[in-house]
């Protein structure tokens, strides 16, 4: 082995995150994917779906939860719950469609049948285990159901483990990026919309949650994309013509570093954080009249403004979900390996709006999140590249120190910093780390 290649040598696990740099093989090794699973994604708060997916009685929506089927159901007296999508009998997945309404679960294989709650109705012949003291009533015939679960404001989490932070607490400061979802709706309620974008990632699930609040990669990575459509537009549209709706969209990616320096990035506790604020790049999108109107009538103009004022880009809720409020999508995410991830974007209807919010939401995932669109591959392009570049030995350190000491608490537990700052980075690899090193 040459001097430049020096055996490898794993460092323990307290020592793969410092306060300026990160160890690559968090991104690459397979053993600390299973650890993660376990550690991180098998005992925090962990997105399931919106209640709105399980609005009727009866409703149910199957999901996978740190990988583990599950099923969210709404029971005959609206009461929500996470079941694990396995027969209380033999074992069998429960539910094998994505979603639907029922009276009761039945069993494809021996028929057991349970409430929407996962309460054991019947067994065939059950007089069959008397002798066993196996009855329909006792709890071991239910189907289980997943030790915590929590919604804050239609949006369901769940945890594998019994103890920890209740919701709220563990949502902290980036609660307000659902509230302000939900403010922007005139009925005061969200809804996700039938139909979920779904694509895989050849890329460890951490490339995708860093990039989001990444704001050093847009104006670069989407020259593809963002920049060539504002070159196409200015050259057939004329210099000065308004933008159509696709272009609205697409062409802040490419705003300049200055831009999105001065969007700026909040973190909190838990990995959690958002960039955006004052301004972001949805701040500039067209009125829409009838939607103002109605918003207007809603809460009167001066609340209004207070709402229409707050302009997040993307927040992070760390490490399974992301929203978008200002536009109304969120992107689920699902690690598979240590290099695949799938991500499910989905995209949310403001109760009260026109129609033509939820079409340019649609438009915009169309654009940017769906498998097919033109900004998110350039992104995926870059994880790919990550993954592959990481499994070379020239150096195992990546550095986190871009205006490392730079941070500015404004309030406990709430710091802030410009957008080209690596605090984004620092903050989710500060909590990947306590959950890591956790006593169980
Ligand atoms: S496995 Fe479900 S009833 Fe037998
Ligand atoms: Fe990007």
């Amino acid at each position: 082995m040459s001097e430049l290649q020096p055996a490898y040598r794993q460092p323990e696990l307290a020592d793969l995150v410092e306060h300026d740099r990160v160890h690559r093989s968090i991104y690459t090794d397979p053993e600390i994917f299973e650890l993660e699973m376990a550690r991180i994604w098998g005992k925090t708060w962990i997105y399931v779906g919106h209640e709105s997916q399980v609005a009727k009685p009866g409703d149910y929506y199957t999901t996978t939860l740190a990988s583990q089927p599950v099923i969210m159901t709404r029971d005959h007296e609206g009461q929500l719950h996470v079941l694990f999508n396995r027969c209380a009998h033999k074992g069998a997945q429960l539910v094998g469609d994505d979603c639907g309404n029922l009276k009761e679960f039945r069993c494809c294989y021996h028929a057991w049948r349970f409430a929407m709650d996962g309460r054991c109705v019947s067994i065939p012949l059950e007089e069959g285990y008397a002798d066993a003291g196996l009855t329909k009533d006792d709890p071991a015939a239910s189907v289980r159901k997943v030790p915590r679960v929590g919604s804050y404001k239609g949006f369901v989490f769940a945890s594998l483990s019994e103890e920890g932070p209740d919701l709220e607490a563990w949502l902290g400061g980036v609660a307000s990026s659902i509230d302000n979802m939900v403010d922007r709706a005139p009925d005061g309620e969200l809804e996700v919309v039938p139909g979920v974008m779904r694509y895989e990632h050849d890329s460890n699930w951490k490339f995708f949650v860093e990039n989001l609040n990444d704001m050093m990669h847009p104006m670069i990575v989407h020259q593809s994309s963002s920049l060539t459509a504002r070159v196409v537009a200015k050259r057939e549209l004329g210099k000065d013509a308004p933008l159509p709706p696709a272009l609205e969209i697409i062409s802040p990616f490419t705003e300049s570093y200055a831009f999105f320096d001065d969007m700026g990035l909040h973190a909190f506790d838990n990995g959690h954080g958002y960039s955006g604020g004052k301004n972001s790049i949805h701040a500039a999108y067209s009125d829409v009249e009838a939607y103002n109107e109605a918003m207007n009538q809603a809460y009167g103009e001066e609340r209004v403004k207070e709402i229409f004022a707050v302009n997040r880009h993307n927040t992070v809720f760390y490490p399974s979900l992301t929203i978008k409020g200002a536009i109304q999508t969120i992107r689920v995410v699902k690690p598979v390996a240590v290099d695949k991830t799938i991500i499910e974007s989905y995209t949310l209807r403001l109760r009260g709006a026109p129609d033509e919010l939820l079409k340019r939401s649609i438009l915009y995932c169309n654009l940017i999140n769906s498998s097919a669109n033109l900004v998110g591959p350039d992104d995926q392009e870059a994880y790919f590249r990550q993954q592959e570049g990481l499994k070379t030995q020239g150096d195992d350190w990546i550095p986190l120190s871009r205006d490392i000491n730079s941070d500015e608490e404004l309030e406990p537990g709430h710091y802030y910093a410009k957008g080209s700052s690596d605090l984004a980075f620092r903050n989710q690899l500060k909590a990947w780390k306590q959950y890591m090193l956790a006593e169980d």
